[in-house]
């Protein structure tokens, strides 16, 4: 191991578990070597102890004044001095060959001297991915110095990047997706971009399903699905509409089979991916919610009479609304043969592109969770059913996940829900990556997040979220977590088994960058907009296209 200048900065002054204190005895305020601030939160610190070497991470510094107690037969009391010390999180070993191990096997003892971890050093700490050369970030502590991951763990294990509005979440996610298809050419990539943010940070190489061209017809839906979109669950009458949803569903699905000759028989459910006549079973429906039944005298209502009023009400108002066109009016998937067609696109298969984006910013907030349960499921039953998915590893990118997979039970959120836990919980197996991205971690579905492996916490100042990460983190590291609500927009700690060690980093700046939310109020307010084409905005508004 190369050797570096040993530097003292400290000595242990207190050890519990794998916390221990240290007292500084340099200056904190100027730099030691390139940006190594002594007691910098974040910063790595090491306690020769034998012959290894106690790696630790600054978690928190203070200053500590101390007036000696005066003593018998003294009047003054001695001067007061000033310590500082740095509670430092113990998180692994660095043996003489430069071999760095997660964990503390001999813990320091008060008085023992303590080092600045050097450049060369960190470099070697670091080394242990460098052959898997995928970075996105550097070090805070030392920029010159590239953070690497572990690629398998980092994408098959599920990713949370978490943090307050304007810290930088879509420029990393647009970061780390970058990286990944201009290195691996065959990526599968899919993101679901809630605000239409995404298509300016990928010019190429990518499929953008735009707002008003997003399709997902009617009849991939499944049964929960459909139930999700049209009852209405705290109604009376809620049972009997599921109960005859699910045979007209079931019935309309058969005839398909029948009629195309697809000849799957039993094997038709309630949730087949298979086309069918949507008027007809309403028209079904409808004849259910209208059926007389001969009585012992005159006729009397059926069983069913009246009981979709308000579910048939609430379907033919979807039906009937534009905005719903890309459900239930399909232009291009019209058919049992454009599924394939659909998969390919949304897989990024023989399309020469390595992602897609499906633009929802166009979507109705009511049919968002729908939407990403159709869309999740598809990807899912895809892999679960494809014989090679040991090759053809999947990424799935949720953006903003708090508004569609909540963490509290929810009718209109349940498939999308349920979809998305799934794919958390057992995307694994079938070779399926998740990323979920949240500026409310507490408000995100708890099974979710709990699957994650990495996380990407980035600024956090909601005092709620910030308890609610500490919690998901291994104890060991929660004092780490004091360092959120101060970190620079584009700063996070990366934690999990993909990185060697908690790790705090500056996240490259994506190039291009995503369409930021962030509105620059004061350089247009201070100019007059001219030509702003106010015809135009309605007529686009009316005609709900983007495009015109
Ligand atoms: N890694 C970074 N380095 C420098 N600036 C950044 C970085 N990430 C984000 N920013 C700035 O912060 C702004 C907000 O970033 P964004 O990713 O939209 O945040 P979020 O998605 O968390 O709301 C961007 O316009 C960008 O200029
Ligand atoms: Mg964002």
């Amino acid at each position: 191991m190369t050797k570096t200048k040993e530097i003292e900065i400290g000595y242990v002054i207190e050890v519990s578990g794998d916390r221990a204190v240290v007292e500084l005895t340099v200056d904190t305020t100027s730099p030691l070597e390139g940006d190594y601030y002594p007691g910098q939160p974040g910063s790595h610190i090491k306690i020769p102890f034998r012959e290894l070497n106690i790696i630790g991470i600054v978690a928190r510094i203070r200053q500590l004044d101390i007036t000696p107690s005066t003593k018998p037969n003294q009047e003054v009391a001695g001067e007061t001095v000033s310590k500082k010390v740095a509670e430092c999180l113990l998180i692994g070993t660095l043996s003489d060959k430069g071999q760095f191990g997660r964990g503390v096997a001999v813990y320091p003892n008060v008085g023992q001297k303590v080092k600045m971890v050097g450049t060369e050093e960190l470099k070697e700490i670091f080394s242990e991915f460098i052959s898997q050369d995928f970075s996105f970030a550097t070090l805070a502590q030392s920029e010159s110095q590239r953070a690497f991951l572990h690629v398998d763990r980092f994408f098959g294990r599920h990713i949370a990047i978490l943090g307050t509005t304007g810290c930088g979440k879509s420029c990393t996610v647009a970061s780390i997706l970058q990286k990944t298809i201009d290195k691996y050419p065959y990526a599968h990539i899919l993101v679901i971009d809630l605000h239409g943010e995404y298509a300016t940070a990928f010019p190429e190489n990518t499929l953008l399903i735009e707002a008003d061209k997003v399709e997902l017809p009617y009849w991939l839906l499944n049964f929960e699905e459909f139930q999700d979109l049209a009852v209405d669950i705290n109604e009376f009458t809620a049972r009997n509409q599921i109960t005859g949803l699910r045979d007209a569903l079931l019935q309309a699905r058969q005839k398909t089979d029948d009629s195309e000759k697809l000849g799957l028989g039993n094997a038709v459910t309630v949730d087949s991916p298979i086309y069918f006549d949507l008027k007809e079973m309403l028209q079904q429906i409808r004849g259910l919610n209208t059926q007389m039944v001969p009585g012992t005298k005159v006729e009397k209502q059926g069983p069913l009479y009246g009981v979709f009023d308000r579910f048939l009400i609430r379907f033919d108002s979807k039906i009937n609304d534009p905005r719903f066109r890309f459900m239930f009016s399909p232009t291009r998937y019209s058919g049992n043969a454009s599924l394939p067609q659909l998969l390919s696109e949304h897989l990024s298969i023989n399309t020469s592109k390595e992602m897609t984006i499906i633009d929802l910013s166009g979507i109705p907030f009511e049919a968002v969770g729908v939407v990403v349960s159709v869309v999740s499921r598809i990807v899912y039953e895809f892999n679960f059913w494809n014989p090679k998915r040991s090759e053809f590893p999947i990424l799935m990118v949720f953006e903003e996940a708090h508004n569609y997979i909540p963490n509290r039970p929810e009718a209109k959120f349940s498939a999308a829900k349920t979809a998305v836990e799934r794919l958390a919980k057992e995307g694994r197996k079938y070779g399926i990556g998740v990323i979920v991205v949240s500026q409310r971690p507490k408000e995100l579905s708890e099974t979710v997040i709990s699957q994650c492996n990495t996380f990407i916490a980035m600024r956090l100042t909601n005092p709620d979220d910030q308890n609610y990460v500490r919690r998901l983190v291994p104890d060991s590291l929660a004092g780490l977590m004091e360092m959120l609500p101060s970190l620079r927009t584009g700063e996070a700690l990366i934690l999990g088994d993909s990185v060697v060690m908690p790790t705090r980093v500056l996240i490259d700046l994506p190039c291009p960058e995503p369409r930021s939310s962030d509105v620059k109020f004061a350089e247009n307010w201070a100019k007059d907009i001219k030509n702003l084409d106010v015809d135009h905005i309605v007529k686009r508004w009316r005609a709900r296209r983007k495009d015109l």
